[in-house]
């Protein structure tokens, strides 16, 4: 089946099959492998998208059901070669290791800093609690997402 949908402000067309997750057509049919694929199980939070503004795994949605909606992946954050605050952040706390869970971390931040621009703690750690990270600790993460909000 034909989909078309607006992924980073373009509108793009994809052939799908019904059972096709929106991680999969990102991936392997729009050319944006940024949201990674971990465990497609939505356990991970590696391939966090916003769908109509709305942060969701992609491994959990169907290709067929973001038809006709707006995407926005990590691809879609910088601007004219300007990173988004969130990734200057991450770069700059040094909370990049092997980098796997950070483009889903990079757009979970930059959801929660829409919804609530100076978290608490406790929102933090709930906000990416679904984002799973085998490499930093977390700890520099919570300090780039502190640095993302104060700038
Ligand atoms: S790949 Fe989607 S939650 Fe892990
Ligand atoms: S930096 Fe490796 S999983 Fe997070």
């Amino acid at each position: 089946m034909k989909i078309t949908l607006t992924v980073n402000g373009e509108t793009r067309e994809a052939d799908v099959w019904g059972g096709e997750s929106l991680l999969y057509a990102l991936r392997e049919r729009l050319g944006l492998p940024g949201s990674k694929n971990a465990c497609e199980q939505g356990e991970c939070g590696s391939c966090s998208v916003l769908l109509d503004g709305t942060l969701v795994c992609a491994c959990l949605v169907l290709a067929a059901q973001a038809d006709g909606h707006e995407v926005v992946t990590v691809e879609g954050l910088a601007v004219d070669d300007r990173l988004h605050r969130v990734q200057e952040a991450f770069l700059e706390a040094g909370a990049v290791q092997c980098g796997f869970c950070t483009p889903g971390l990079v757009v979970a931040t930059v959801d929660l800093l829409e919804r609530i621009p100076s978290p608490s703690d406790d929102e933090v750690r709930e906000a990416l609690s679904g984002n799973l990270c085998r490499c930093t600790g977390y700890q520099k993460i919570f300090d780039a997402v502190r640095a993302a909000a104060r700038a």
